[in-house]
């Protein structure tokens, strides 16, 4: 199953962020997601061996469903939250910068209060198979 992903015109695509991963990249597994969380992650390029230039994605599940999005605020480009523990979150509903606490919409990432109004996290596309194993979409 592949998620879809609409991007503003205003919001740049996954794949131009600085490190982006390639399609096809292993995420990981649904099952290791527990229902209604947003787990940081971070993926780093093969080349990356000092893993110095990671590139910093939020895993959602709510259900079956997967979503993920650029750790990255629409506000300043930051990330969201830097640590796992800082991530201010809703389940189901809603994700919360913690640097000027702009809100997006869990379901597509739309900023719908704080500083960056109208704008929206970056989202990335998702392969999910039959087994829940998460790799980024072919597709861009
Ligand atoms: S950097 Fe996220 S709300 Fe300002």
């Amino acid at each position: 199953m592949t998620s879809s992903c609409s991007t503003p015109s205003n919001t740049p695509a996954w794949h131009t962020l600085p490190h982006a991963p390639a399609p096809g990249t292993l995420l990981g597994r649904r099952d290791a997601l527990e229902d209604g969380s947003v787990l940081l992650h971070e993926v780093y390029a093969p080349a990356d061996s000092a893993q110095q230039n990671p590139f910093r994605v939020l895993l959602l599940r709510s259900g079956t469903e997967v979503k993920a999005y650029a750790n990255r605020c629409a506000h300043f480009g930051v990330p969201l939250a830097a640590r796992q523990e800082h991530m201010q979150f809703v389940p189901h509903v809603s994700l919360t910068c913690n640097v000027h606490y702009a809100r997006f919409r869990w379901s597509d990432g739309l900023c719908d209060r704080g500083d960056c109004e109208g704008d929206s996290l970056v989202a990335i596309p998702l392969d999910v198979d039959a087994e829940g194993t998460i790799r980024i979409a072919a597709t861009a």
